[in-house]
């Protein structure tokens, strides 16, 4: 087990405060969270309501799997997240609504077909690493770092050559402000606010969104235009029909899909693949013998589809990085009806967080919580370990669509770039985390790199 103070680097506030909220809100959540089934936020009179959270297998289960009907999305993350770009997303879909356009897309993510992409996101790790060697011997903040090669490998699984007529750049550049604002959105949301209220970065973030709303458009037009009968996720959404009602999706659905699918799908995956890193620079034992692992599987050959089943401590790795620093930190639920969970009785329209980044570092689930121990997930290990205790992406009928992609796609370059660069720390201030859509750290996550 590897130890590190910035492993856990805050203390569980007794009181909430309203900073906190808008800066890295999980302070908020207290001690008890990190014990018991559950845990109440309390109020910050007369301005934030008190919030419940959900930190126990079983009520998680129950809340995601067993009575998923009773819930739905809960109005905060709707009032945060929706936007004119991805309203009409299946993310944000319910009913009999939601299930076609999951089914829909669903095919895409068929092992098989994740297995072809091995190549693409292969190629995506090349590219950085190509850049990287060019640069040499230096220091690079692996977050940004990690985006660019996620949203390049995205693009080619949604959109195929159709990716080539988007500058990525400014793509990332407009949804940085929007993504990185989520927090003021959701404590808006809390407060019972208008969202119409400014707060720091407002007039941008919403330019970016009127922008990213017309480019994606574009891309859709573009397609539509185009013809044929690619089976990318674009292809496959374009000839969805409705099995129950004959309908096609929508201009309005397809380009709040295309992009759902180009935004949850890359930004995810680089936070967990750079938290991955960072941890691997911290733990140099580790990091060698992910190396000797990739070594043995690999040779000096490329990597092929038949290797993703044989990196198992990779793996493993990429899995007790998303225990200590989940990218989402929680999944939130509304109530559809009065309905009892447990100890809690909960009414209808109430909001509930079932919260993964406590429930990953809960003291009744994990020997020594806040250590780094890939071995936790050995398969051994693993056994009889309720599958509610680990929840990087979810559970239930809304479990992440993208999670195998995702599993696969951060084992490929994981490897790619562990057998062609060593990452070592720097120094620096203690870790400060920044908790908006995704966990990130407040300064950026910097490592030295060393081409080997
Ligand atoms: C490490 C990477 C990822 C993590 C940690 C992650 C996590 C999650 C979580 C926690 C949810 C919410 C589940 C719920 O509300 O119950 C979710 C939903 C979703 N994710 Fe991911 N995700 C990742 C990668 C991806 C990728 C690669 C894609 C697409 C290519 C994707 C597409 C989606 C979509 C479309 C939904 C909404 C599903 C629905 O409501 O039916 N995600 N993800």
């Amino acid at each position: 087990m590897f130890h590190d103070p910035d492993f856990m680097p805050f203390v569980p506030r007794r009181r909430p405060s309203l900073r906190v909220a808008a800066r890295n809100f999980i302070e908020n959540w207290p001690a008890e969270a990190y014990r018991d089934s559950h845990a109440t936020v309390r109020a910050v009179w007369p301005i934030l309501p008190e919030m419940r959270l959900v930190t126990d297998p079983v009520l998680a289960e129950e809340v995601l799997v067993a009575r998923a009907e009773k819930f739905g999305r809960d109005r905060l993350q709707v009032e945060a997240l929706a936007d004119e770009v991805n309203r009409d997303s299946l993310f944000f879909a319910e009913g009999a609504h939601w299930r076609w356009q999951r089914r829909s897309a669903t095919p895409a993510f068929r092992h098989e077909n994740l297995l072809a992409l091995v190549p693409t996101f292969a190629k995506g790790a090349d590219i950085l690493a190509d850049e990287w060697r060019a640069r040499g011997k230096g220091i690079v903040d692996v977050s940004p770092a990690m985006t660019q090669a996620t949203f390049w490998i995205i693009l080619q699984a949604v959109m195929g050559d159709g990716a080539a007529s988007l500058d990525r750049d400014k793509y990332l550049a407009a949804l940085t402000p929007a993504l990185s604002t989520t927090a003021w959105r959701f404590l808006y949301a809390q407060m019972g606010l208008p969202q119409a209220f400014p707060f720091p970065g407002k007039r941008k973030a919403e330019a970016g969104v009127r922008w990213l709303h017309r480019e994606t458009s574009r891309l859709v037009a573009e397609r539509r235009a185009a013809g044929g009968d690619a089976k990318d996720i674009l292809g496959l959404l374009l000839s969805a029909r409705d099995p129950e009602t004959g309908r096609v999706m929508s201009d309005s659905e397809l380009v709040s899909n295309l992009y759902i699918f180009m935004v949850a799908g890359h930004e995810t995956a680089a936070t967990a693949l750079a938290w991955t890193l960072w941890l691997l620079a911290k733990d140099q034992r580790t990091q060698e013998r992910l190396r000797a692992e990739i070594g043995t599987v690999l040779g000096s050959r490329d990597i092929a589809p038949e290797d993703i089943e044989r990196l198992a401590f990779t793996r493993q790795v990429i899995q007790e990085s998303m225990r200590l620093f989940p990218p989402g930190v929680a999944v939130g639920r509304g109530a559809r009806e009065d309905v009892t969970i447990g100890p809690l009785d909960i009414r209808k329209g109430d909001f509930l967080l079932v919260a993964s980044w406590c429930l990953h570092r809960h003291e009744k689930l994990w020997e020594e919580p806040n250590a780094f121990d890939p071995d936790r997930f050995a398969p051994e290990k693993s056994k009889g370990r309720h599958r509610c205790a680990y929840l990087p992406f979810g559970a239930g009928p809304r479990i992440c669509i993208g999670m195998s992609f995702a599993m696969i796609e951060m084992q490929v370059i994981l490897a790619a770039l562990l057998r062609q660069f060593r990452f070592r720390t720097v120094p620096g201030p203690r870790l400060t985390l920044a908790t908006n859509i995704t966990l990130r750290a407040k300064d950026g996550l910097p490592l030295e790199i060393e081409a080997l």
